[in-house]
């Protein structure tokens, strides 16, 4: 086995790990990156958002081409759907984005390995798998992510799967039963809602989006129902089995539902099977995540850990935040995380996006707030695209005005909330956000005049 020797050894080339490697080669390390998998970008650019984002945006051409031109005037013949060409284009995306990553790699000097790694020692870790290896590293950053969680009595097989299989189902379900209503199951739920299939999504809470604002999830429930999801909330899945060509959910105090497609999204659990955590002495926690200081320092001199294997929300975005923060604290002893303000964003129709706290936890924290909300259909420009659902709420401190949390269910939502989002990050207050100019007609003017509301003086409502 041949030896090598480097700074900073990350493990793991996803969200968390790659964004670390390109930062620690900025700042002059000599940096190495294992990965088992031959496509760089982990779950996010291989089988998680960015190919789901694909998905969602092509059914959403075939839903709007279908039904929803006719009030622009567009009368469109019969429509088909090439399912295998959509999929191609998703599949594109994937390789053009993984590839990039590959260029960057490259281009930073960034020595990647290819196999499976697996610490023999705190500073000292196997790689196995077309490269075979034995690296030793001043630091070791373990960012391997997360998988997809489980359920007792779940058969997993050719209908029963997770999102990984729900981005490439073959053929569109004629019934598919969505197992979870958090952003995963929600999404997917709608791509192959749009693209024929009857949906029926079953959740163990009473309410959809969990850690959402609770009125803008409601508002998200009304108008997926209103695109033909079908909720089965406050229950609780027991079993998922095949069944001749099919399969059978079992449900606690209700019949069993019969479908052709089971998507299991139970949310994701740390993946640290075979890394050899015990060999290094690195402890877990009951759920198997790794637990950090605020330098991502693990109980093991040398070694961090950050992203989705750690805990906390499982975001990409969070994921880049933390690993840069590793890096820069390790090269300059400086290195911080704002967790205050990361926003989180469920890519359905409208888009759902939030940052910051909800009405919910400062009502639980005591905190005094006031609040300002705005609809979309008194938007210009919304009208204009006629997508005129949902609105902005705005939350702010009552006596400082600072914002505290802003929440968005309506037409880019995920990209309105970057403002709010700026804003947060520099402390602003409604009033700032009030007395921001911005151009007309533009969707973030409701942004604008859910601050005005919340200082009691919106214009247009
Ligand atoms: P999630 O944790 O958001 O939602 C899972 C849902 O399954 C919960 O509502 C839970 O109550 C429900 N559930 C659990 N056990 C159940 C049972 N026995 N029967 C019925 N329902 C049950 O997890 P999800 O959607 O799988 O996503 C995993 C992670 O990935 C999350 O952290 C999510 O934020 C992240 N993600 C983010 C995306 C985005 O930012 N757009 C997209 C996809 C995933």
């Amino acid at each position: 086995m041949e030896t090598a020797s480097h700074d900073i050894l990350i493990i793991g080339a996803g969200p968390g790990g790659y964004v670390a490697a390109i930062r620690a080669a900025q700042l002059g390390l000599n940096v190495a990156c294992v990965e088992q998998e031959d496509l760089l970008g982990g779950t996010c650019l291989r089988v998680g958002c960015i190919p789901s984002k694909a998905l969602l945006e092509s059914s959403e051409h075939y839903a709007t081409v279908k039904d929803g031109l006719k009030e622009h005037g567009l009368v469109i013949g019969d429509v088909s759907l090439d399912l295998g060409a959509l999929m191609k284009r998703k599949d594109r995306i994937v390789k053009l984005l993984t590839g990039g990553i590959d260029g960057l790699f490259k281009k930073n000097k960034i020595r990647r390995y290819r196999g499976t790694a697996r610490f023999a020692a705190p500073n000292r870790v196997l790689v196995e798998g077309a490269d075979s290896v034995e690296i030793t590293a001043k630091h070791t950053i373990i960012a391997t992510g997360s998988v997809p969680a489980s359920l007792p009595g779940i058969q997993y097989g050719d209908r029963i799967g997770t999102s990984t299989e729900a981005l490439a189902y073959p053929e569109v379900p004629k019934h598919l039963v969505v197992i979870g209503a958090g952003a995963i199951g929600l999404e997917l739920g709608s791509v192959w809602a749009r693209l024929g299939s009857k949906v029926t999504v079953v959740e163990y809470l009473d309410r959809i989006l969990p850690g959402m604002d609770t009125g803008i999830a409601t508002i998200a429930q009304r108008l997926l129902k209103r695109q033909g999801l079908t909720f089965r909330l406050s229950s609780k899945v027991l079993a998922a089995r095949p069944e001749g060509d099919g399969c059978i959910i079992e449900i606690e105090g209700a019949d069993p539902i019969p479908c052709d497609r089971v998507l299991v999204a139970v949310g994701r659990a740390a993946n640290t099977q075979g890394l050899g955590l015990d060999a290094a002495g690195i402890a877990t926690d009951a759920k198997g995540r790794i637990p950090v200081d605020e330098h991502f320092r693990t109980s093991v001199a040398g070694v961090y850990a950050i992203g989705d294997v750690i805990g906390g929300a499982m975001l990409a975005h969070k994921a880049h935040e933390e690993g840069i923060a590793c890096v820069e604290g390790i090269a300059t002893g400086h290195g911080h995380v704002n967790y205050g303000v990361i926003p989180n964003v469920c890519y359905i129709d409208p888009e759902v996006a939030s940052v910051g706290r909800t009405e919910d936890e400062l009502k639980a924290a005591g905190v005094a707030y006031k609040m300002g909300a705005f609809p979309f259909k008194a938007n210009g420009r919304a009208l204009a695209l006629g997508q005129t659902d949902g609105e902005v709420k705005v939350l702010a401190d009552a006596t400082t005005d600072r914002i505290l949390g802003v929440h968005i269910i309506g037409p880019r939502a995920g990209d309105l909330i970057a403002e709010a989002a700026a804003a947060m990050e520099f402390a602003a207050s409604a009033e700032d956000l009030a007395r921001t100019c911005h151009a007309h007609p533009t969707l973030p003017e409701v942004l604008k005049e859910a601050a005005l509301a919340a200082l009691g003086r919106a214009i247009h409502a």
